[in-house]
């Protein structure tokens, strides 16, 4: 049984629970917004650290959520404040979320530091929310559980389901090809959203918010709610009744965050046929926790762990599907035997404990691991003189005749050049041609923009053309598909290998082998490198300035310098 914690132990009693004058002048101000000492008196106190913003649509619903949460917290006996964090909302922010993960974790850090909270419920689910806000969980310390947003409600045009970004992307290079109508475009940009809630295929979204309830952070189940579902608001109301236990047992993430729970996510996420971008945060999430961790662990684990979820981009159905089929713990059940089941999650059980009942109702959507949707994991991680630290590509999601290729690169210096010269009717490309894209990295995006699935030059969609190998160093959206070759380290924009490729030099892949080269001589390399010139820095000062110069490169995971050290957080003094 876990010691409990006394009243007089708690965190928020250096503010509200002394005889001075400072206490005096916390108390006096929680009853001017009309609260009294029954509200706190011995009570943990409860941050809830909420992503709401009116611009992020994946999140409108955490604002009645939040009361939910609060409702819960008060049944247990504790005291639920409600916070503000930075939404970040990946449709709307620009020029990417990732240039603000760091910084919303950072908020979250300092947040729960800055302010008398015992324990912090963290809801969010949109992309990078579920990494930046776990990562600020993690470093400051103290009891927290995850809330995650869940998917919005299937799309829906002319009878077929729409999945988010997949069907863009998709119905997008068929309007380029001239195959559908205006009024036809306008018909899907009406149907494809249709709830609030976050994307509904296996995207970013998805794959953390699943990676998140994997770690042990959620509730069991959680992550598969739709958002739109009457159980996510009864999954809150249990979180917010929940975290009042856990402050009492001081169940921090720490103890939940073992390398055993990292490599029950990342299995997981293979299973899941994941996001790439989860390999970045998950890595970053890691060695916030003190757990060594590097892309190698995702590759090894890949070798292990087949992709049962039958889910877009990599497979059929979309999220609604998967928590009708069972969910999350469906999935966990079929690949038991992979999971290390004594890890210990918010409930105070194990995973093992947590799954336990739990049953898959339609096989063709949650597979088995006898008979998987695709027979290796998510992500497979090369090496080579292009990439000395490390690229990623999903090949579940890839033309399989791509996955050994040998072809010539055509190159672009960055974005701008890349979207004029694949507009080009005399562009001079065949399907075999590899695009290059660099300065879509870390610093030099900055921020590691979802660049990386190049649209196909307009003269190849003529021709039907709808896959072929892009290789850059930015990030691709996890609703994103094809033969792309992403996070490729060290990025051009410091002098990786990626700078020196020339239109015309030949380019080997190999993902069976792991492998990626670029045929140019060691020689004529050295002499590139000579030639070189680092491109200006786009942000001269504020944030974006801070950000290029302590940003990590991706097979470190993109954190900070100065927030990766481990360490206790210093408590504020309280003056
Ligand atoms: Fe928010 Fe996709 S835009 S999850």
């Amino acid at each position: 049984m876990p010691v409990k914690k006394r009243p007089e132990d708690l965190r928020s009693h250096r503010w509200l629970g002394v005889n001075d004058m400072r206490s005096f002048g916390h108390r006096s101000r929680l009853r001017q917004i009309g609260y009294d000492g029954e509200d706190w008196d011995g009570k943990p106190v409860i941050g809830i650290i909420n992503t709401w913003s009116e611009i992020n649509p994946c999140h409108v619903h955490l604002r009645a959520r939040a009361e939910n949460v609060k409702r819960g917290v008060l049944q247990a006996g504790g005291f639920p404040i409600e916070l503000p964090a930075m939404s970040l909302s990946e449709t709307f922010v620009k020029p990417t979320t990732m240039l603000y993960r760091n910084m919303l974790a950072m908020e979250t850090e300092e947040l729960l530091r800055s302010h008398p909270l015992d324990g912090a419920v963290l809801m969010g689910g949109c992309d990078k929310t579920t990494p930046g806000l776990i990562m600020g969980a993690i470093s400051m310390g103290i009891p927290a559980i995850y809330i995650p947003a869940g998917p919005m409600l299937r799309g829906n045009w002319n009878g077929q389901q729409l999945g988010s970004g997949s069907d863009v992307w998709k119905y997008w290079t068929e309007k380029r090809a001239g195959n559908i109508t205006e009024q036809e475009w306008n018909e899907i940009e009406g149907g494809i959203a249709r709830s609030f809630g976050t994307c509904m295929v296996m995207g970013t979204a998805a794959t953390m918010m699943a990676i998140a309830e994997a770690l042990g952070l959620s509730l069991p189940g959680a992550s598969s709610i739709p958002a739109a579902d009457s159980n996510h608001p009864r999954m809150c109301g249990q979180a917010g009744r929940r975290i009042v236990d856990m402050v009492w047992e001081d169940l921090t993430p720490k103890k939940i965050l073992t390398a055993a729970a990292f490599d029950n996510a990342i299995k997981v996420h293979m299973a899941m046929g994941g996001s790439t971008n989860a390999i970045i945060h998950v890595v970053a999430m890691a060695r916030r926790a003190g757990i060594p961790m590097d892309m190698e662990r995702f590759d090894q684990l890949s070798r292990e762990v087949p992709v049962l979820a039958n889910v877009r981009p990599s497979g059929k159905y979309l999220m609604e599907d998967f928590f009708y089929a069972g969910g999350l713990r469906g999935l966990m059940m079929q690949m038991k035997d992979r999971l290390d089941l004594s890890c210990i999650t918010v409930t105070g059980k194990s995973i093992g404990e947590n799954i336990e009942g739990a049953k898959v109702h339609i096989p063709d959507v949650i597979h088995s691991l006898d008979d998987p949707v695709y027979a290796e994991g998510a992500t497979a991680v090369l090496r080579g003189n292009l990439a000395p630290d490390g690229c990623v590509i999903k090949p579940a999601a890839a033309d399989k005749r791509f996955l050994k290729h040998r072809g010539k690169a055509i190159a672009f210096e960055d974005y701008n050049h890349m979207m004029v010269e694949i507009e080009r009717d005399d562009l001079d490309v065949t399907p075999d041609h590899i695009l290059v894209l660099k300065n879509a990295g870390p610093k030099g995006g900055p921020g590691m923009p979802e660049w990386g699935m190049l649209p196909i030059p307009k003269r190849l969609l003529a021709q039907g053309v709808r896959d072929m190998v892009r290789i850059s160093d930015g990030r691709m959206s996890g609703t994103s598909y094809g033969a792309c070759i992403l996070h490729v380290a060290p990025e051009s924009f410091v002098g990786g290998p990626l700078a020196f490729v020339q239109t015309g030099d030949e380019i080997e892949i190999d993902v069976e082998a792991r492998r990626i080269h670029l045929h140019v001589s060691d020689e004529e390399l050295t002499r590139r490198r000579a030639a070189w010139k680092q491109p200006a820095k786009k942000y001269p000062r504020g944030y974006g300035a801070l950000y290029s110069e302590h940003i990590g490169q991706a097979d470190t995971g993109c954190d900070f310098d100065f927030l990766a050290p481990l360490g206790p957080v210093p408590e504020p003094e309280i003056h």
